[in-house]
């Protein structure tokens, strides 16, 4: 399908002494770049207006189904600059497809994987200007939500897709800070037929208050357990988790509908074989974790995903209490996955998987 993207430029973009002042100490998610892509679509017209433009508030019906019945899915993936200065995208098509699959299940229009390509790479091309350097990265978001104005419980009739960019510090100011995870008892992420495979807002929505009680007990992140026997560990609010063992084991909870497929997840798997680790995708109950993190057999375990990239699991509180993994450091496993990883996403490394785009 082709569709002609009409650009807008930025009347008034954010001055050079502005922007280097954003890029220096990003954060994440709390600056944004100059331009946007939108794409519209509706049932008589398919996918049309797709335009490169400022950045700018929507103007959104009060009645948009978005706002009551929550139609909306998202991306997250990023965009790097090389050390030879060319920009470049890290498996991209990926986030295409399960952009597809989130929209399957939420009963939304799919969107050409060419087309959601061509409109990220457009903004990143556009604002290629905020993508940091030193490590840093430009977070990008896709995303799209329903906005027909009408009450009924249905799928809705029309969809604004969109990009938005935000420029990304190194996540990692100290390689060695390991997370702690808070095991919620009271709350579960997605059941089974339910809608946790898919990026859709509202499976973070259902996180957000176990996220908070894991803040409060000074947690980074909440570790969600399954929703039918509460014994298997699933994954973490907005990342995958991986378990290192002495006998270089390595595994992760399979994908059955409700775990996010994550491809910083897929990408480790590959990578770690090619490292020699026996890799499986295996239920692991969080008392075994326990035990095996008390015997000594499990020396290690880390946390993945596009924004922390991979972040090692130092200790695990629970309402039983709390156990530390390992020595409560990041270890050197989950260190030398996370270089490797970093090296290839930055193009630092042969492209053996044909895992990088370049974006312009
Ligand atoms: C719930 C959840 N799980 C896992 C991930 C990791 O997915 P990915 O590696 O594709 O970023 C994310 C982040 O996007 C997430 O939000």
């Amino acid at each position: 399908m082709t569709l002609v993207f009409e650009t807008i430029p930025h009347p008034r973009p954010l001055d050079a002494g502005s922007r280097s002042a954003a890029l220096e100490n990003p954060g994440f998610g709390k600056h944004f770049t100059d331009h946007m892509v939108t794409i519209r679509w509706n049932s008589e017209a398919g996918w049309h207006d797709a335009r490169v433009e400022a950045r700018r508030p929507f103007e959104i019906d009060p009645a948009a189904s978005v706002l009551h019945y929550a139609q909306e899915i998202f991306e997250g993936m990023k965009a790097y600059r090389g050390a030879d200065g060319r920009i470049l995208l890290f498996r991209p098509e990926e986030n295409a497809r399960r952009f597809n699959l989130s929209a399957e299940r939420m009963a939304m229009p799919q969107l050409p994987e060419d087309i959601f390509l061509e409109a990220v790479k457009r903004l990143v091309d556009v604002d290629r200007d905020w993508v940091p350097g030193n490590g840093g990265s430009l977070y990008l978001r896709p995303f799209m939500f329903s906005d027909e104005a009408f009450l009924g419980v249905r799928p809705a009739s029309s969809y604004v897709f969109c990009v938005i960019a935000s420029p990304a510090g190194a996540y990692f100011r100290n390689g060695d800070d390991a997370i702690r995870l808070w095991v919620t008892p009271d709350y579960t992420r997605a059941a089974p037929g339910g809608t946790g495979a898919a990026k859709c807002g509202g499976n973070y929505a259902g996180s957000l208050l176990a996220q908070r009680q894991a803040i409060a007990r000074e947690c980074d992140q909440v570790l969600f357990l399954d929703a039918v026997e509460g014994r298997w560990v699933e994954e973490l609010g907005g990342m995958n988790i991986f378990f290192v063992f002495d006998d270089g084991r390595l595994i992760t909870p399979p994908l059955r509908g409700t775990i996010l497929p994550g491809i910083t997840r897929d990408s480790i798997m590959t990578i770690a074989r090619e490292r020699g680790l026996t890799v499986s995708e295996a239920p692991v109950s969080f008392d075994q974790w326990q035990a095996d993190a008390a015997s000594g057999s499990l020396t290690e375990a880390f946390a993945c995903g596009t924004a922390a990239v991979i972040a090692g699991i130092g200790s695990v509180l629970s309402p039983g209490g709390q156990f530390a993994v390992g020595d409560g450091k990041t270890g050197p496993v989950t260190t030398a996955l996370r270089d490797e990883l970093t090296a290839l996403q930055r193009g630092d490394r042969p492209d053996r998987h044909g895992w990088v785009q370049a974006c312009s």
